[in-house]
């Protein structure tokens, strides 16, 4: 029986199967390369000398995506294929719910054809919208408020009324906080297109001499220092997350959510300073206005999936930086096929 990794060759794909292999599960990747790399494969078989099938698909292509069921025997999905920068969904929403919403609904309607009845869905923090209350625990009022965290928030919903209609189904949905650092053998990383939207590529790249130096969206929030509290986690810590997800749905049915981040808050200081520290390099930064949509603060409660999955995240800042300098350094351009 096999696990179907949609959108298995990004970021977090690609440290999630390196973990499902570790574990000896038997994986089949689908992909269409538009936010990834084919390079990210062959480092996958590196890391874990293990294989897998690969099938170069779009979802909205289903008569190919029903030859990966037809040849082969699914027993869960793990779903991230997606389009996930929320400027970019702001400028096309069009795009977004098509290829997010309508990509789903055909991956689940194979999936339903195909009695391959158990998923875990990758989604997002950004459901909670802006939330000034902070734990967030899953309970919390949900209101996306941009296209790409709308998809997410529409995705849940599909879900939560397709488990409704047959409780066979099985679906653990997973909130990311914010996924940073890399696979400790450097091999594996975050290959963001073009000028990272996110903190800590930016940073790396800053570090590696790719760009000048940080600006720093706002020093005015109420927090301690001014500037944007988040709750980074290390990608390695959410890919066993996804694992402890996926034995739970096997061993369960019914739908639920549950936040996957570390319960601690950092703010963008804070990031620099570790960064700092952990790798012995300068970032210099410049403090300019707010970023448009950026909440003050936004970090995790994370008893439920403590509980629940039996699952805790367990590498420090300090690790996420140094996992995530030794990616930048080793491959300074990404993956370059
Ligand atoms: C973190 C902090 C910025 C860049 C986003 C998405 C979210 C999820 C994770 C997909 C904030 C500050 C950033 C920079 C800065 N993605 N910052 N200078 O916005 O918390 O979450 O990524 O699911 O949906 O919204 O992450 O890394 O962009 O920002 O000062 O050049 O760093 O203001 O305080 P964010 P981020």
């Amino acid at each position: 029986m096999a696990i179907l990794v949609t959108g298995g060759a990004g970021y977090i794909g690609i440290h999630t199967c390196v973990e499902l292999l570790n574990e000896n599960y038997e994986v089949i990747i689908v992909d269409n390369f538009s936010n990834s790399k084919k390079e990210s494969l062959e480092r996958i078989r590196k890391i874990t000398n293990k294989d897998f099938r690969f099938y170069k698909i779009d979802l909205l292509d289903q008569v190919n995506l029903e030859k990966v069921f037809i040849e082969n025997d699914i027993e869960a999905v793990i779903h991230f294929a997606g389009f996930k920068a929320v400027g970019e969904s702001v400028q096309i929403p069009l795009t977004y719910y098509h290829n997010n919403i309508t990509g789903t609904l055909l991956l689940c309607e194979l999936m339903n054809k195909y009695k391959v009845q158990n998923m875990v869905f990758s989604s997002s923090a950004t459901v909670y919208g802006m939330s000034e209350t902070v734990p967030i625990s899953e309970d919390f009022p949900l209101g996306a408020t941009n296209p790409y965290g709308k998809t997410k928030l529409m995705t849940e919903e599909i879900l939560r009324d397709l488990v409704l209609s047959n409780p066979d189904w099985s679906i653990a949905i997973l909130r990311y906080f914010n996924p940073i650092g890399a696979h400790k053998s450097g091999m594996i990383g975050e290959d963001p297109n073009g000028i990272p939207n996110n903190l800590m590529p930016y940073i790396a790249q800053v570090a590696i001499g790719k760009l000048n130096e940080l600006a720093v969206f706002g020093n005015d929030y109420d927090t301690l220092d001014g500037t944007g509290v988040r709750d980074y986690i290390h990608v390695v810590d959410l890919a066993l997350g996804h694992l402890k997800a996926l034995q739970y749905t096997l061993n369960h049915n019914g739908i639920d959510a549950y936040n996957l981040g570390t319960g601690v808050g950092n703010s963008v200081i804070q990031v620099i300073e570790a960064f700092e520290i952990a790798n012995d390099v300068k970032i210099p930064y410049n403090i300019r206005s707010r970023r448009p949509g950026d909440v003050a603060i936004c970090y995790a409660d994370t008893i439920k999936s403590n509980q629940k999955l039996d699952w805790t995240a367990k590498r420090d800042i300090i690790e996420m930086c140094k996992d995530t300098w030794r990616w930048q350094q080793n491959n300074p351009n990404g993956y370059e096929d």
